[in-house]
């Protein structure tokens, strides 16, 4: 037999068998605990800290840890291997929340169906259910059942191009008879043909459910919606399990690459996100399993392949080139969705290695492709996504920003859930004048939006200058020199004895400041490579990374967005579930985002020219070129009389 170490994780008191020299990582990940593993397990992000109570345990990462720490068993989870029953305690900065906070502030672009008919789309679910009575055969109309089921069928829908599988056919000559010729058919949108996915006894049309998904890197989002009126039942999220093999798309898509099972592990991770998702949906709105007979799914390229098992490998190098952009519809069980057996998943159409179906549904959602103004979308992720166009043309790049926006590679960043600064005011250079967080809990780190707001003020007050760099003035109360030599600001002092102070660091600021330089300038070339400036845009859509709630007037100042009127920069919410949930809702959608898939042009910044000296003029707050931003110019010109 096979010899296994019990391994406790505390506080949680879970548990886990797991064989000699696994990491503590796999342990926990085999428990369910989700730690927080930036850089994927390869020891040097130093995020997956966890203490050893009791037990031994063989490893390194020791430079992470001062001495007295390695005293207390402080160690590194994915660079420590199990050497027998161990007891290990998880700090609350490592673990990865189950739920999102922003999950509930998400504001769907288009929740309530009736909004819709607006735009000329109507109700017509990819998967739809028809009640059928069908007449019984006689001597003088023997007819087949299927010919007798079809011609019913195709009177209620009108096409007479169905297709049907075998098994179904077996059922069909019993079922048929038994329910006493009324049936439901579960019918799916298979491009010109109809499929005849599976059969009812009776008439169930009322029970006609759908998944819309949005498979973020970060986090997955799904929606119940009832496809019988088009309605949104509820909405629940998760952070993406996958994050325990790196944070980033291309960790990824390393770890994925590495060996048939960790890319199995990446793809039954996020299978089991969903099912997790679903599962809940479904028991909190008491519908059953095999009432949801379709998912519709958004996600960025890698995140397609990742659940698909597609071979993600090329994505990451030059040309970046996925494996398949457009996919038919797929058994969702084919993958262990679990939701209909014979229920179906429309993956949505990818445009490029970078450019995946969740852009392609916010294009569709936001109806930036339709009508003759011209605009623009700003996906920010940990890639910037951008999109130009309307009803003539589109035009697309990816920006690699980092993850900066999202609370990674930050000293005290952190995703934006309890506990995390979202919003923050300076006094002055030496006060803090207040901040809120999540759920107002007391500060456990920083989000995206906080870091913007703390660098607006930082910038402000002249606790940074244009480049970014922190002035070390003795005067400054705040700032201060860390242990490693580095000068920081103290935002908040810890919140309880053992957890860290939260403080932005010269290398936080640094990242923040590449992040937005490489927004602003993919903006920009792709921009100039159409000979348009942002005063032709009649508006600039945010979606993304910060929700509804970052503040406008400080991502200006930092050079984030450009200078032009507030009135004109419009957040979105989550456009890609919106454009999931209407391509369920519309066979037309559907194939209207194909079409816009064909239509996007992708532009590589990564071989234009002009993008690295663009990429370096952004990289000053608010831009090297200060005509582009007059109105930051002038706030700071006023501050700073203000203060003298
Ligand atoms: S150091 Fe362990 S996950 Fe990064």
């Amino acid at each position: 037999m096979t010899k296994t170490y019990t391994i406790l994780f505390q506080p949680d008191e879970v548990a886990v068998e797991v064989a000699p020299g696994q990491t503590i990582l796999a342990a926990a990940a085999a428990a369910g605990v989700v730690l927080n593993s930036l850089c994927g397990g390869d020891g040097v992000c130093g995020r997956c800290r966890v203490i050893v109570r009791s037990g031994k345990v063989s490893g390194g990462g020791m430079e992470f840890f001062t001495r007295e720490q390695i005293r207390q068993g402080h160690v590194l989870a994915c660079q420590t291997r199990v050497e027998s029953d161990l007891v290990i305690e998880l700090p609350a900065e490592t673990r990865l929340a189950e739920a999102p906070a922003e999950a509930d502030r998400d504001v769907p672009v288009l929740a309530d169906f009736s909004q819709l008919t607006g735009r000329g789309i109507q109700l017509r679910p990819l998967v739809r259910k028809t009640f059928c009575r069908i007449p019984p055969p006689s001597l003088d109309n023997n007819l087949s059942d299927l010919q007798r089921l079809e011609t019913s069928l195709g009177r209620a829908l009108g096409t007479t191009d169905f297709q049907m599988g075998l098994k179904v056919t077996r059922r069909l000559p019993e079922l048929i008879r038994k329910a006493d010729w009324q049936l439901t058919a579960v019918t799916g949108h298979r491009g010109p043909l109809t499929e005849i996915v599976d059969l009812e006894a009776g008439d169930t049309t009322r029970r006609n459910f759908c998944i819309a998904a949005d498979i973020g890197t970060t986090t997955v989002v799904c929606h119940l919606v009832d496809l019988s009126d088009g309605q949104t039942l509820g909405r629940a999220a998760k952070y993406n399990s996958q994050a325990a093999f790196g944070a980033d798309v291309i960790r990824r898509i390393i770890h994925a690459a590495a060996a048939p099972d960790t890319e199995s592990a990446l793809r039954e991770a996020i299978v089991g996100d969903l099912n997790e998702l679903i599962g809940e949906l479904a028991t909190r709105f008491r519908v059953g399993l095999g009432d949801i007979c379709l998912i519709s799914a958004a996600g960025n390229t890698t995140m397609m392949h990742l659940m698909l098992g597609l071979p993600a490998e090329h994505i990451r190098r030059e040309p970046y080139t996925g494996a398949a952009y457009r996919l038919p519809a797929f058994r969702a069980a084919e993958i262990g969705l679990q939701i209909h057996p014979r229920g179906l998943l429309y993956c949505l159409p990818c445009v490029a290695g970078f450019v995946g179906a969740d852009i392609v549904a916010g294009i569709f959602a936001t109806g930036l492709a339709c009508g003759e103004k011209v605009r623009m979308l700003i996906d920010i992720g940990t890639n910037g996504e951008i999109v130009i166009g309307n009803k003539d043309f589109l035009v697309c790049a990816s920006a690699s920003a980092g993850p900066a926006f999202e609370g990674a590679e930050c000293r005290s960043g952190m995703r934006a859930t309890r506990g995390a600064i979202d919003h923050i005011r300076l006094y002055d250079a030496n006060r803090v004048l207040n901040y809120s967080t999540i759920g107002s809990e007391p500060a456990a780190g920083l989000c995206g939006t906080g870091y913007v707001d703390l660098v607006a003020e930082m910038l402000r007050v002249g606790l940074i200058d244009k480049t970014g760099r922190l002035l070390d003035d003795p005067n400054h109360e705040l700032v201060r020199t860390s242990a490693d030599g580095e000068l920081e600001l103290l935002v908040a002092p810890a919140a309880k004895a053992g957890a860290e102070d939260v403080v932005i660091t010269q290398a936080d600021v640094s990242n923040i400041l590449r992040a937005k330089g490489a927004i602003y300038a993919a903006s920009s070339v792709l921009l100039h490579a159409l000979s348009l400036s942002f005063n032709d845009l009649d508006q600039i859509m945010i979606a993304g990374a910060f929700g509804n709630f970052l503040n406008l007037h400080n991502a200006r100042l930092l050079g984030l967005v450009p200078d032009i009127p507030m009135e004109r920069i419009k957040f979105v919410g989550n456009a890609t579930i919106a454009g999931a949930k209407l391509t369920a809702l519309c066979s037309d959608c559907y194939d209207e985002l194909f079409r816009i898939a064909d239509r996007t042009t992708y532009f590589e910044l990564s071989t234009d020219p002009t993008f690295m000296d663009e990429f370096v003029s952004a990289c000053f707050f608010p831009h090297t070129n200060v005509q582009r931003f007059p109105s930051v110019m002038a706030e700071l010109a006023d501050r700073r009389a203000e203060s003298k």
